[in-house]
């Protein structure tokens, strides 16, 4: 039922790697998980371990009669993936434009794939405003922005805090008051870190999650078509305690003996 969206203002900054890792994650703790890549990228299925051959998806030439649920991969991670698709940039900005027309056509499949209440579906979206995140803006449940502890994202901390960093509309405030941040690559000795992490703590309060350190064992992971979920490294121990943190603040009921499963989509007051 929850549907989670790794967002930022920045590309290059881990929304996929943390999505990817998130998706594993609650997957290995039993939830049925299923991840739609929303950005033209369309990266998501490497870290999830498919082969780069692998083209197909949902939302490059997206259309009406798109066959969702037969476009959904099993990963080797347990993850159900809704890869964006193999897309040239005309094809991309086609589909974005045809969303922006008809916001439903992937409105009404989202809401399907989501209604099952045994099912935690996560959006990996482009990077700034887009179409696509814009359509899905009223579902979402939870968002987590991945922002670096740099002069940019200083920049941005005093928006989230007020709520107006995703619009003035009301669909975009509710959104909004629904965020939670990630200061990824993180490094202590690198300059502004440590003022930009006081700076999100003091504004944020508990809607910063925490840090995830800079850790060059995600690249190499990611090479070995791994995710670090058993590791022993920095950011490993980050990712698990960031995890844990969306699982608390979405109110995600842990999958367990009891059959089927209760997720309560209400959360935050
Ligand atoms: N904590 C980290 N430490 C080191 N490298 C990281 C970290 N997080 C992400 N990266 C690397 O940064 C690059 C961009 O990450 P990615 O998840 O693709 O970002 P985005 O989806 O926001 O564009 C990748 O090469 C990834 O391995
Ligand atoms: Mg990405």
């Amino acid at each position: 039922m929850p549907l989670i969206a790794i967002a930022s203002p920045k590309g290059g900054v881990g929304k996929t790697t943390l999505t990817a890792y998130l998706a594993a994650y609650l997957a290995a703790q039993g939830w049925r998980v299923v991840a739609l890549d929303l950005d033209p990228q369309n990266a998501l299925r490497l870290h999830l371990g498919l082969s780069i051959r692998e083209e197909a998806g949902v939302m490059a030439n997206l259309a009406e009669d798109t066959d969702w649920h037969a476009a959904m991969v099993e990963t080797p991670f347990g993850v159900q993936l809704l890869p964006f698709g193999n897309a040239d940039p005309v094809d991309a900005l086609d589909s974005f434009a045809a969303i922006m027309e008809d916001p439903e056509l992937i409105a009404r499949p989202v809401r399907q794939i989501a209604a099952r209440a045994d099912t935690i579906m996560l959006l990996d979206t482009p990077p700034g405003p887009n179409p696509a995140t814009a359509a899905l803006l009223p579902l979402i449940d939870l968002t987590v922005l991945v922002l670096l502890a740099d002069g940019g994202s200083a920049a941005m901390i005093p928006r989230i805090a007020e709520n107006s960093f995703m619009g003035r509309s009301a669909t975009a405030r509710r959104a909004a008051e629904r965020a939670v941040v990630v200061l990824n690559q993180f490094d202590a000795d690198a300059p502004l870190a440590d003022a930009v992490l006081a700076m999100a703590e003091r504004s944020l309060g508990d809607r910063l999650l925490g840090t995830i350190r800079r850790d060059d064992a995600l690249a190499e992971a990611l090479a070995d078509k791994r995710l670090l979920l058993e590791d022993d490294t920095p950011a490993a121990d980050d990712l698990h305690a960031i995890a844990e943190a969306v699982i608390h603040q979405a109110r995600l009921r842990k999958p367990g003996r009891r059959r089927g499963f209760s997720a309560l989509s209400e959360w935050g007051g």
